[in-house]
């Protein structure tokens, strides 16, 4: 699995993508019930926005930018990043207290864009992360913002 890592995340963030990975490949086979993807998906994106909200308050200069907490966050998104979209499995549409919509199974395609052309600003954000300009920083981030909320207004239930 070393080979399939950049450079970019390789030194820093191997023991935590190596957990996280083992973690989704066990993701897939393991959920007794639809609601446990439920839950799973839901406590992924969870963590996910807590810890892209103080990245982004830091990039957007909302809070004093602090390299090292960048860093931090940005580390425990990129592991998370993956893991709620190994969830959405057959029959889960139907749990009660999902805020996903019909959309996500009956639009796989355009699902997996969306997921794609998320997992490709996060990889943009890791880089600007690690180039260290705030300003970069900041352009990113909000690229993710963006790509959180495209998907949102076509797969997730509003007002929540
Ligand atoms: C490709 C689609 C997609 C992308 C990208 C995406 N989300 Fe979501 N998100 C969803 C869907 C669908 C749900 C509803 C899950 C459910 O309730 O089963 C959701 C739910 C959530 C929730 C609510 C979790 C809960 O407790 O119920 C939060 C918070 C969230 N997303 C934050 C984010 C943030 C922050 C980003 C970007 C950094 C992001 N999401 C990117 C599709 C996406």
């Amino acid at each position: 699995m070393r080979s399939t890592l950049t450079s970019t995340t390789r030194h820093c963030l191997l023991p935590l993508l190596c957990l996280c990975s083992a973690l989704s490949a066990q993701a897939q086979n393991t959920f007794q019930r639809p609601g446990d993807a439920v839950e799973y998906r839901q406590a992924g994106f969870e963590l996910m926005g807590t810890h892209f909200r103080r990245l982004n308050a830091m990039a957007q200069g909302k809070v004093a930018y602090d390299a090292k907490a960048v860093e931090d966050n940005m580390a425990v998104i990129a592991a998370l990043s993956k893991l709620p979209f190994t969830a959405f499995v057959p029959g889960s549409d139907k749990v009660k207290g999902t805020e996903a919509l019909p959309e996500v199974w009956s639009q796989p395609a355009k699902f997996q864009e969306a997921a794609d052309k998320f997992q490709a600003e996060v990889g943009k954000l890791q880089a600007a992360v690690k180039g260290g300009k705030p300003e970069e920083v900041k352009v990113a981030a909000g690229a993710v913002g963006q790509s959180c909320k495209a998907c949102h207004d076509s797969f997730k239930q509003k007002g929540h």
